[in-house]
C-alpha cells in the first residue's frame, strides 16, 4: 500500500478532536476571556486565527459576550468547527483564511490565536506578515493575543509525543515526533491508516509532516520590538502569571497603536 503525502490538518482533521481529547478547552476559552476582560473595556467583535475545529471560539461563544468570526487554513478543519456549531446551536461565523495573507472587510478589537498555531509560521517575516495583517484590522486600542510554545515546551512534551499511537472509529494513527533545537523546529508526523471493516485491512494511507518553528521568549520580543504594537502581557499558563524564559507556552497580550 502506497502511503500518500497531505497537507497539513486535512486528513488529521478527521481525528483532531480525538487527538485533543484531553485538552480543557473551556478551561483554555476562560482564560482567553479573562485576558479581553482584563486588558479591554468594551470588546464587542472578536476574530480567531487558526481555530482548528473551533473548540475556544465554541466556548466563547456559550459565554454570549462577543461576535465571533473564526478562521483557519485547513477547510477541512473549518468543515468540522461547522458541525459542531451546528451541533451546539451557537452562532460563530467560520471560514477559511491564511494568517500569513489577512483579508477581511471587517475590523475586531479582539484577535486572538492559540494553541501553537503561530508556530506553524517559520520565519520573522511570516510572524511580521501575521502582525501587519491584523493591525491593518485590529479597531484603534484593540488587542492582539497569541501563545507560542518554547523550547522548553518541546525538550518536556518530545518524549511522550514520540511513538504515541491511538485510534479514532475504525481507522488508526501513529506519531513520530522530534525536535532539532540547533534548527528551532519540532517536527512530528501522522502516519494515518483508514481501516477495512475487518479492522485488519488498510484501505488508504496518509502521511502528514507538521513542522514547527520554536521561539524562545527573548527571540519572539525582539521580534515584537520591531513593530509598533505596544506590550501590555506576557503571561504563562493559564493565569495571570508573567511569563518568562522557563515558560513552557506564553500568550502575548499587544495593544494596536493607531489613530482614530
Ligand atoms: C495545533 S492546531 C490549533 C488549533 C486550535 N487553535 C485549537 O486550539 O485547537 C494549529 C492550527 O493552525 C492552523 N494553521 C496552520 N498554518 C496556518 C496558516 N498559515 N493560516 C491559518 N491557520 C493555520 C492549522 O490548520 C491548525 O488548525
Amino acid at each position: 500500500m502506497k502511503t500518500e503525502k497531505a497537507n497539513i490538518y486535512t486528513v488529521l482533521a478527521e481525528l483532531y478532536d480525538t487527538l485533543m481529547k484531553d485538552v480543557d478547552y473551556e478551561m483554555w476559552a476562560d482564560f482567553i476571556d479573562e485576558v479581553i476582560q482584563t486588558h479591554h473595556p468594551d470588546p464587542v467583535d472578536v476574530l480567531e486565527l487558526a481555530c482548528g475545529t473551533g473548540a475556544i471560539s465554541l466556548n466563547l461563544a456559550q459565554l454570549d459576550e462577543y461576535e465571533l468570526t473564526a478562521t483557519d487554513l485547513s477547510a477541512a478543519m473549518i468543515e468540522k468547527a461547522r458541525l459542531k456549531a451546528a451541533q451546539q446551536e451557537v452562532v460563530v461565523d467560520f471560514h477559511t483564511m491564511d494568517f500569513r495573507d489577512i483579508r477581511s472587510e471587517d475590523t475586531y478589537d479582539i484577535i486572538f490565536s492559540v494553541f501553537d498555531s503561530v508556530n506553524y509560521l517559520h520565519s520573522k517575516e511570516e510572524i511580521h506578515k501575521m502582525l501587519d495583517g491584523c493591525r491593518n484590522i485590529l479597531n484603534p486600542g484593540g488587542l492582539l493575543i497569541f501563545d507560542f510554545s518554547t523550547p522548553q515546551n518541546s525538550l518536556e512534551a518530545v518524549d511522550y509525543l514520540n511513538n504515541e499511537e491511538g485510534s479514532f472509529g475504525s481507522n488508526r494513527y501513529f506519531r513520530e515526533s522530534r525536535y532539532e533545537p540547533g534548527e528551532h523546529f519540532h517536527f512530528n508526523e501522522f502516519e494515518i491508516d483508514k481501516m477495512a471493516d475487518d479492522g485488519k485491512t488498510v484501505l488508504e494511507s496518509y502521511h502528514e509532516i507538521h513542522k514547527q518553528r520554536i521561539y524562545s521568549l527573548k527571540e519572539m520580543l525582539s521580534i515584537l520590538e520591531q513593530t509598533s504594537y505596544h506590550q501590555v502581557a506576557k503571561y504563562e499558563g493559564f493565569d495571570l502569571v508573567e511569563a518568562d524564559e522557563k515558560s513552557t507556552r506564553v500568550t502575548m497580550v499587544l495593544r494596536c497603536q493607531k489613530q482614530q
